[in-house]
């Protein structure tokens, strides 16, 4: 794994849009695997620009987003739906229908998990993933567990998790404690990893990510096993490495 510290949050941001802006460069109709939450938000702001000065063109690529709440409808302001069209999709060139993200209401969550599942292996599964990580290591919405859960999945959101995502809510209660979310083998099978990490609420995470025992109890964990996995942790979050 190549692990690249910036020295702040911007640095971090703009070498992970470089990356981005390299792979489709590299392949036009590449499918990136996309993240939500804080972190990316700044990546995306700098392809945002870089679309703008015409120097990367989202005409043929897909996206498939890591996960989604379950029972949020796609228009609640807190739904990845809502926060992708409104942080990244609107702003861009991708076609609509090359951007995927689980249906967290669909009356069959099963069937969602099994048919996004599918939709990832019609496309020729994940070029470049696009991570985050929480506090508590998760990656997508796979939360520590007893095992690695492999394919796209129901999830039962962590305490730790509900906690830290109360942030964007008006109260705790108001946070889902289900969602979709692809699995680790899904995610393991991309041929390119690119983890985001900023501030030292993520440095305990990112220590037992990089150095600590792979085990599905630190989710991020098994990313040691890839063979072609980038870090980008800005200082902060690198602290304890
Ligand atoms: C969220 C998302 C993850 C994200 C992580 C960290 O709950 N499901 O995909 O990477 O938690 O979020 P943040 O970047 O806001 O710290």
């Amino acid at each position: 794994m190549r692990i690249i510290i910036t020295d702040n949050y911007e640095e971090m941001s703009k070498k992970a849009a470089a990356i981005v802006r390299n792979q489709i460069i590299l392949k036009p109709d590449c499918v990136l695997g996309l993240a939500t939450g804080d972190t990316p938000i700044g990546m995306y702001k700098e392809l945002i620009k870089m679309h703008e000065n015409k120097e990367v063109d989202f005409a043929d690529v897909t996206t498939f987003n890591l996960d989604e709440y379950c029972k949020l409808n796609r228009e609640n302001i807190q739904s990845y739906y809502y926060y992708m069209n409104h942080n990244f999709f609107k702003h861009i060139n991708v076609k609509k229908e090359n951007t995927y993200i689980p249906n967290g209401a669909a009356k069959d969550i099963d069937e969602e998990c099994r048919n996004y599942e599918r939709q990832i292996k019609n496309k020729g599964g994940i070029d470049l993933q696009v991570l985050g990580i929480g506090a508590n290591g998760h990656i997508g919405f796979n939360e520590p567990n007893i095992n690695f859960e492999a394919e796209t999945h129901l999830v039962k959101l962590d305490k730790m998790t509900i906690e830290a995502n109360s942030r964007f809510f008006s109260s705790k209660d108001e946070v889902p404690t289900t969602a979709i979310s692809v699995g680790i083998e899904t995610i393991m099978k991309s041929r390119m990893l690119v983890l985001l990490a900023n501030g030292e609420i993520k440095a305990d995470a990112i220590y037992k990510t990089v150095k600590g025992k792979i085990c599905p109890e630190v989710p991020a964990s098994i990313i040691q096993l890839h063979p072609n996995a980038t870090m980008i942790i800005e200082k902060n979050a690198a602290k304890l490495l």
